[in-house]
C-alpha cells in the first residue's frame, strides 16, 4: 500500500499566456484552501509586458519569486502544493523546468483570446512528459469565444481530446453561472470578489424541478440540452486517459470572480494524480522506495551582493528526506547535509525537519548544485525529463576587461549551472557563446557578473536562432559531420556536440545533406 502521506501530495503548476488568469486563480486557490484571508495577498510575479528591458521590473520579480516559488497548504486532507511559473514569456525555460518537478498542471485559457501562442508552446512540454492536464476556461464574465468554438479550437491547436466537467450558463453579461457535470450540482454567479461564497445548489439532474428555483425556464432548457450534447460528442471522463495525459477535463469559470473555483479545485484534488514513480537513467525509481531521492530543478540566487547565498529548490521523488542526515550528491560524488532546508507554506518560509515525495524543499547552496543534480542515500542516479531546449538568441562573450578573466570564466561558469541561460563552447579559441530565450537573460548575466563577480562583458549577437543536439549510430560520420561543420558546432556544458543554425531552412537543408546524423531539438533524446 502507498504511504498516506504520500498519496495525499497533490504537486502541479498553473500555467499559462499571460494575462490569462493564472496569478489570480492561483490566488483563489489558496483562498479556497484557507491558506490566505483576502484576495491581494499573492504579489503579481510577472515583469511588465510593455517594457521588457525594465530591469528594476527583474529584480523585483525575483525578489518575492522565492516566497512564491512554491506555495503549499492543506486542503481537504490533502497536502497542495503549487508551483510557480514566471509569466514572462523570457522566462519559458524556468517554467519548463518547473513542470519537470510536477505531477499534473492547470492550464489556463482566456475565453476571449482562446489559445494564444505561450498556450500552445507549454502544452507541447506538458506533452513530452505525458503530465495529466486540466483546462480551466477563464473570465466567463467577458463576451468570449462560445464555449463550443472553444472547445474546437483548444482540441484542434492543442491536439488533446477533451472532456468538459463543468458547464457555463450563459457567458458576459448573460452568464449566470456553472453547472458541474462531473459533481452534478449548480453554482451560480455571485460577483463578489473578496469573499468565499457558498452558493451550490445540489441538483439530482438536469431534469430536476428544482432548477426552475434558481434559472428561468429558457435557461434550464438552453443548459440540458448543451449538457446532452457535450455528452453526446464528448462522452464520459476516463481517469486513465486523464492520467495518461491523452485526455484534458475542462472547467469554465471567472477566477477574479471567484467562480468556478470550487468546482475545479475540489474535482482536482479527487483526479489529480498524487506522486509517480519517476524514470531515472538508470531505473524507474518508484516513490514508495524507502530510499530517499531527488533532484534539483530550479535555483534561485539572491541578487544582493552582501548576501550571495542561493537557494536550490529539491523535488523529493521517493523516501523520506530528513533534516541534518547526509545525502549523496551524485553529481559531484560526495556527500552533504542540511540544517536548514525550507518548507514554503502559502506564503510562509519556514525550516522543515522531513518532506516526501512531490515536496519541493529549498536548501541552501553555497555553489554546489547545479539544475539536474540528483540527491539519494548512496545510489548513483540521474533522473531524467529536465533537458535543455533550443534557444533562440545566441550572442558570443567578449571580456571588457582582461584583468577579470577568471572571475568572468567563473561567473558564465555558474551563471548558466543556475539555468539563468545556456553556455556553448566554439573552437577554435574556446569562445563563449551564450543562448537564451529573451533579451532579458543577457541583461540579467550582464548585471550579475558586474554585481556579483567584479567581471564585465559585451554580447556580439550571432546569426543563429536554433540549435540542435546531434548524434549518430555512426560515429565516423559524426566526426566528418562535426569536422564540416566545425564553425557552426558548440559544446554544451554535458560536452554534447550541438548544431548552431540561423533558422528551419538551414537545418532542413543539413539534413537532407547528412541522413545519417540524428538531430534533437532539445537536450534529452536517450
Ligand atoms: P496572469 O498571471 O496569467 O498573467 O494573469 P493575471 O491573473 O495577472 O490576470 C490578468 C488580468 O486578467 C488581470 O487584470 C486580472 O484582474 C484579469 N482577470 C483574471 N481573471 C479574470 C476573470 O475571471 N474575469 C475578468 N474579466 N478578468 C480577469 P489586470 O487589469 O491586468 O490587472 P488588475 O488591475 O485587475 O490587477
Amino acid at each position: 500500500m502507498v504511504n498516506p502521506e504520500i498519496e495525499k501530495r497533490k504537486t502541479f503548476a498553473i500555467i499559462s499566456h499571460p494575462d490569462a488568469g493564472k496569478t489570480t486563480l492561483t490566488e483563489k486557490f489558496l483562498l479556497f484552501g484557507g491558506a490566505i484571508n483576502t484576495a491581494g495577498a499573492v504579489k503579481r510575479n510577472k515583469a511588465n509586458q510593455s517594457n521588457t528591458s525594465d530591469f528594476m521590473e527583474i529584480e523585483r520579480q525575483r525578489g518575492i519569486s522565492v516566497a512564491t516559488s512554491v506555495m503549499g497548504f492543506e486542503y481537504s486532507g490533502k497536502r497542495v502544493n503549487i508551483l510557480d511559473t514566471p509569466g514572462h514569456k523570457d522566462f519559458a525555460e524556468d517554467t519548463y523546468r518547473t513542470l519537470s518537478a510536477v505531477d499534473s498542471v492547470i492550464l489556463v485559457v482566456d475565453c476571449v483570446k482562446g489559445v494564444e501562442e505561450q498556450t500552445e508552446k507549454l502544452m507541447s512540454v506538458c506533452r513530452m512528459r505525458n503530465t495529466p492536464v486540466i483546462i480551466f476556461i477563464n473570465k466567463m464574465d467577458r463576451e468570449g469565444k462560445e464555449p463550443f468554438d472553444l472547445l474546437d479550437e483548444i482540441e484542434n491547436k492543442l491536439n488533446i481530446s477533451l472532456c468538459p466537467l463543468s458547464w457555463p450558463i450563459g457567458q458576459g453579461h448573460t452568464f449566470k453561472g456553472v453547472y458541474s457535470i462531473y459533481k452534478k450540482h449548480l453554482n451560480l454567479f455571485n460577483s463578489d470578489k473578496t469573499k468565499v461564497t457558498d452558493s451550490v445548489v445540489a441538483v439530482n439532474d438536469l431534469a430536476d424541478e428544482a432548477l426552475l428555483d434558481y434559472l428561468k425556464e429558457g435557461e434550464v432548457k438552453g443548459l440540458q440540452d448543451e449538457v446532452e450534447l457535450v455528452d453526446g460528442v464528448y462522452g464520459h471522463f476516463d481517469q486513465s486517459l486523464y492520467n495518461e495525459g491523452l485526455l484534458a477535463p475542462v472547467f469554465f469559470g471567472s477566477a477574479i470572480n471567484n467562480f468556478g473555483i470550487k468546482e475545479i479545485l475540489d474535482t482536482f484534488l479527487e483526479i489529480a494524480p498524487s506522486p509517480k514513480h519517476r524514470e531515472a537513467e538508470e531505473r524507474d525509481v518508484l516513490v514508495e522506495e524507502k530510499n530517499f531521492s531527488g533532484f534539483v530543478f530550479k535555483i534561485h540566487a539572491n541578487l544582493d551582493p552582501k548576501h550571495r547565498d542561493r537557494i536550490a529548490f529539491l523535488r523529493i521523488c521517493s523516501g523520506k528526506f530528513e533534516r541534518n542526515k547526509f545525502y549523496y550528491h551524485t553529481r559531484q560524488d560526495k556527500k552533504l547535509k542540511f540544517a536548514n532546508p525550507m518548507d514554503f507554506m502559502a506564503n510562509e518560509k519556514s525550516i522543515v525537519d522531513e518532506a516526501w515525495p512531490g515536496d519541493v524543499v529549498g536548501l541552501y547552496d553555497s555553489g554546489n548544485f547545479k539544475i539536474g543534480d540528483t540527491l539519494t542515500e548512496g545510489e548513483k542516479l540521474h533522473f531524467k525529463g529536465i533537458p535543455s531546449f533550443s534557444p533562440s538568441i545566441f550572442k558570443e562573450v567578449e571580456n571588457m576587461d582582461p584583468m577579470r578573466t577568471k572571475q568572468l570564466e567563473k561567473g558564465i561558469e555558474q551563471l548558466t549551472d543556475e539555468g539563468v541561460a545556456q553556455l556553448f563552447v566554439m573552437q577554435p579559441g574556446n569562445r563563449k557563446v551564450i543562448g537564451a530565450v529573451g533579451e532579458l537573460q543577457f541583461e540579467v548575466i550582464n548585471f550579475r557578473l558586474e554585481h556579483e563577480y567584479g567581471a564585465k562583458c559585451r554580447f556580439r549577437t550571432l546569426s543563429y536562432s536554433r540549435s540542435r543536439w546531434v548524434t549518430s549510430g555512426d560515429k565516423k560520420k559524426l566526426d566528418e559531420f562535426l569536422k564540416r561543420k566545425q564553425q557552426h558546432i558548440g559544446a554544451d556544458k554535458e560536452e554534447h556536440p550541438v548544431y548552431l543554425a540561423d533558422n528551419d531552412f538551414m537545418i532542413d537543408m543539413t539534413k537532407r545533406d547528412y541522413p545519417d546524423i540524428e538531430f534533437h531539438t532539445t537536450s534529452e533524446f536517450k
